[in-house]
């Protein structure tokens, strides 16, 4: 990313945002996929969908400010997704799996909340209230994503996996 100016900034943001959005929404249903228990296949679903809705809001942002909705390469969520796709490689067992797609799910929503929660303010520097009011709806969801997942791996029943007494 290189940025003269806030508004390029902003723009490099929202470009990583659009394209880190839709790399998760593929991402998201290769974890419901990799996932058995029904909870937890739903909770990724589920947040498939909004990811959905998280792109079609990045292309009215970019509407609104006048810039064409374009997609910037962000290695993040690059490295993240090789990193699950490794683990998947391995051929680990059902549970293992499951719990490791939590693990990255919760990662995922993490940098989605840091991204969005540094947009945010920029957006409103920049005087592009209504944008910010968009972006604070997906931040939101993003959130509560995070909840889910973040309880979904507290209570995860582990079942036979072994662990050291
Ligand atoms: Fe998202
Ligand atoms: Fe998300």
């Amino acid at each position: 990313m290189t940025a003269n100016s806030l508004e390029d900034l902003f723009v490099e943001g929202l470009q990583e945002m659009y394209y880190t959005e839709q790399q998760l929404v593929d991402a998201l249903q290769e974890l419901e996929e990799g996932s058995t228990e029904e909870e937890i296949k739903n909770a990724f679903s589920e947040h498939r969908e909004e990811t959905q809705g998280h792109v079609d809001r990045l292309e009215e942002v970019f509407e609104a400010i006048g810039h064409d909705a374009e997609a910037h390469e962000d290695p993040i969520v690059d490295a993240m997704i090789h990193q699950h796709e490794e683990f998947v490689n391995g051929d680990p067992d059902e549970k293992m799996l499951e719990r490791y797609n939590l693990m990255s799910g919760q990662k995922s929503e993490h940098y989605e909340i840091a991204s969005y929660g540094n947009l945010i303010p920029l957006a409103q520097q920049l005087g592009h209230d209504d944008v910010a009011d968009t972006l604070e709806e997906t931040l939101r969801e993003e959130q509560e994503a995070l909840d889910e997942v973040s309880t979904l791996s507290e209570e995860f029943d582990y079942g036979d996996i072994e662990s050291p007494q």
